[in-house]
């Protein structure tokens, strides 16, 4: 009688919290799995505790180490995100491992008076060659490419809306451009291999298509996407169970049909066509336009060099992907071994330019992992004036990092279509996360510039950080990537330019 009395008032407590779970709007993984999720909360709570004996260190997991996610996750829901006792890393042993000099004395430091500011670029996007809408963009962190299909429409408004309120783009991915990034935010549309939304229905590209997208929704670039670093040079295929009446709608293609993206483009075949295509888009538009790639033969970028370098047709801005960086779905040979690293794969393409004088001319912007502060820093310092982020962004609305992407069954609803696990995911209360998150790592790149002695982090130099190369070694990053006399460094007008807009003389 007694067991049976515990029974119903356990059952009732759980039916209790189960209902607060699926009612309640803060966490996604307890809206999808109400009571059990609580068994991730509590993991959570004493994992540090739990590791401590038994399990590995904060910094073991990958893609992101468990002290990266908590720095995300702490970041964006605002709490403090400081790390106690000092570092876990083996400083230094751990090859790879950068360090960042600070300066005892400076004659100028960022003005970090108002936390909430963007952080503009240093450069003024499509000035150089004088596109009709050429603008400074307010942020220097912006949102990666990521379609919807890829991920739920419910992250990609929260992403949209997260955008709007930090001051920064959102790029639309490959998938076109949908009415959940139609929320307030800025965008980049990204163009990939089978122009989705600007097709014709043998695939081709259809500019007036492009023109009425353009036209209709706050596009500030257009991005076409050569290849990215988790799967470069490989087509993509979205079975046709997957193309509902949305997707189609959206994308520009028959509905319930298997869908194959090219893995090259059909609009243009070398690099001199590409650059025709390029100054087709901006003339059309009045858009900058510029390229996104990851990093394989250099070929490609040498010979891109060297048209741009007769100044009558070029892009106006690069998108390194590192080899690390994310995608939905893609093969292992893939994800871990075509193309270079971020490090490697950006100092090369930036190098080149360089040779030619070129550098002022672009922009340069860098995606891998540059959600955290120190990799932002890296690729400020090796030439990068803005950065893209992609799963760190993700993080802060609520992945878990499990890593199922792929599978449609993502227990967060950031990745996935099943409407019953994206309806876990709240756009609105996830839109400040992702604000508050992109916030805080412009706010710490501005630490990171003040320790440095600089105004802006575009202005960290190759020299001003190094990086352990082993046996007790450090060397400077201009020295790791052969870096010449000034490479990694804005010329002077714009960095006396970007000096005045943000400096503020160093107070007693
Ligand atoms: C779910 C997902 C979808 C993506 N979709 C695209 C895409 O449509 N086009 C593209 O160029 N890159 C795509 N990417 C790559 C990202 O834009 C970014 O370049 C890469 O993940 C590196 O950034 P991160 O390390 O901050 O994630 C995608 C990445 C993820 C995780
Ligand atoms: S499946 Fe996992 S890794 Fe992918 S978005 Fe969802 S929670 Fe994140």
């Amino acid at each position: 009688m007694r067991a049976r009395s515990i029974g119903a008032a356990t059952a009732t407590a759980l039916t209790l919290v189960a209902a607060r779970d699926l009612i309640q709007k803060k966490h996604s993984l307890l809206r999808n799995f109400p009571v059990i999720g609580h068994a991730r909360y509590l993991l959570e709570t004493i994992g540090p505790e739990l590791r401590q004996y038994v399990v590995t260190s904060n910094e073991e997991e990958r893609p992101f180490s468990r002290d990266q996610r908590t720095w995300i996750y702490a970041s964006a829901k605002e709490e403090n995100n400081y790390f106690g006792f000092g570092t876990e890393v083996d400083i230094e042993h751990v090859q790879g491992h950068a360090y960042i000099k600070q300066r005892t004395f400076a004659d100028t430091l960022p003005d970090t008076h108002d936390p909430q500011a963007p952080l503009p670029s240093a450069k003024v996007l499509g000035g150089p060659r004088g596109r009709a809408k050429a603008f400074r963009p307010a942020s220097v962190v912006n949102i990666s490419a990521m379609s919807f299909g890829s991920l739920s429409g419910a992250a990609i408004t929260a992403l949209n809306k997260g955008a709007a309120l930090a001051g920064t783009m959102q790029n639309t991915g490959e998938g076109g451009l949908s009415p959940y990034h139609r929320n307030g935010g800025d965008l980049v549309l990204q163009i990939g291999t089978a122009y989705f939304g600007c097709r014709n229905e043998d695939g081709s590209f259809n500019l007036d298509k492009l023109k009425d997208v353009v036209a209709g929704a706050p596009v500030k670039a257009i991005e076409i996407k050569l290849s990215q670093g988790a799967k470069p040079g490989l087509g993509g295929m979205l079975p046709g169970a997957k193309v509902t009446e949305e997707i189609a709608e959206i994308r520009g293609i028959p509905l319930g049909s298997d869908c194959a993206s090219p893995s090259r483009h059909t609009a243009f075949s070398d690099v001199d066509s590409m650059l025709d295509f390029v100054e087709l888009l901006a003339t059309e538009t009045g858009l900058p336009v510029g390229v996104k790639s990851a990093v394989g033969e250099m070929g490609f970028w040498q010979q891109l060099a060297a048209l741009m370098a007769r100044g009558d047709r070029g892009v106006d801005f690069v998108t390194i992907d590192g080899g690390e960086g994310g995608t939905g779905a893609a093969p292992l040979i893939f994800t871990d071994s075509v193309s270079l690293p971020f490090r490697m794969g950006f100092s090369r393409v930036y190098g080149t330019f360089a040779e030619l004088g070129l550098t002022d001319e672009v922009t340069f912007i860098g995606s891998g992992k540059l959600g955290l502060p120190e990799n932002a820093a890296v690729a400020f310092a090796l030439g990068a004036d803005m950065i893209n982020v992609a799963r760190e962004a993700m993080l802060s609305i609520g992945c878990i990092q499990s890593q199922k992407c792929h599978t449609d069954r993502c227990p967060t609803g950031v990745a996935t279509q099943n409407p019953w696990l994206a309806r876990g995911l709240d756009p609105a209360s996830k839109a400040t996360r992702a604000a508050v998150y992109l916030r805080t790592l412009r706010k710490e790149l501005m630490k990171v510039s003040s320790a440095v002695g600089v105004a802006h982090p575009g202005l960290i130099t190759a020299t001003d950080i190094e990086i352990m190369n082993g046996d007790y070694d450090a060397r400077t990053l201009a020295g790791v990537y052969g870096y010449k006399d000034g490479w990694g460094k804005l010329g002077p007008h714009l960095a006396d330019e970007i000096t005045a807009l943000l400096a503020t003389k160093p107070t007693l």
